[in-house]
């Protein structure tokens, strides 16, 4: 039998609600990501809402499904530390570095995720690559920076292509990045977040993960 990869993300998102069960107390707040992997995890982490304070949302889109479920939902600057910060990605390389962004909210992302101890990513095995740059790189910019954005992206070798009829949560636009041979992460993430105009670079290296849940063919892996 060959699960597809909705059964995989079902299976980590499993994984994972067993993962952070052990860690649930009941002052913990949970920094949450965005997307469709998160979205299970959401649901599946519901039934244990008692055993923890709320979550720290990245996105619109992972509030409204956390209050569906009656978990609260803090504003970052009310908190303090987040011991576990959780989401999927687009991308994930052997070192814990990632490309994050498919679903436009990298930014509130990797702000959520620069304040917690811990970063634990739930991939299905698709997402798994032994170099960064096959998906195409999402960059958030102001709006009136895009075409002077678009040159220095095109400057590093990418071909640019604005998502169309897309608006972050932050008002900003995103400029995905095709082409680009990814083969030091974290200097192309400080080199890009150096652009001005640049909000955030979906280069998760700064802020990588620490441990990795991973769905296979043979069941869910452990990356640490
Ligand atoms: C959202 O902006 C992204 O960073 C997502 O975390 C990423 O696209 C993974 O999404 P899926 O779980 O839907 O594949």
């Amino acid at each position: 039998m060959t699960y597809t990869q909705d059964e995989l993300k079902q299976h980590v998102a499993k994984a994972a609600v067993d993962f952070i069960g052990n860690e649930l107390h009941p002052d913990s707040i949970l920094g949450i990501g965005t997307g469709s992997t998160v979205d299970l995890f959401i649901d599946l982490l519901a039934a244990h809402k008692s055993q923890f304070k709320g979550a720290v949302s990245s996105s619109e889109r992972t509030t409204a499904r956390l209050r569906q479920h009656g978990i609260e939902v803090f504003e970052l600057n009310e908190v303090d530390a987040l011991l576990w910060y959780i989401d999927g990605a687009d991308e994930i390389n052997p070192q814990g570095e990632m490309i994050k962004g498919g679903g436009g909210a990298l930014t509130r992302e990797k702000i959520v995720a620069s304040v917690a101890k811990n970063f634990l990513c739930i991939v299905d095995q698709s997402k798994q690559v032994p170099q960064l740059g096959g998906f195409p790189l999402p960059v958030e910019v102001l709006p009136m920076a895009r075409a002077s954005v678009t040159r220095a992206l095109q400057a590093l070798g990418g071909q640019v292509v604005e998502r169309a009829d897309f608006v972050t949560d932050n008002g900003g636009v995103i400029l995905d990045v095709h082409g680009l041979t990814i083969d030091q992460p974290l200097q192309l993430e400080q080199h890009i977040n150096d652009i001005a105009g640049v909000v955030c670079c979906g280069v998760f290296a700064l802020h990588k993960a620490t441990a990795a849940l991973v769905a296979t063919q043979q069941g869910v892996i452990t990356m640490s």
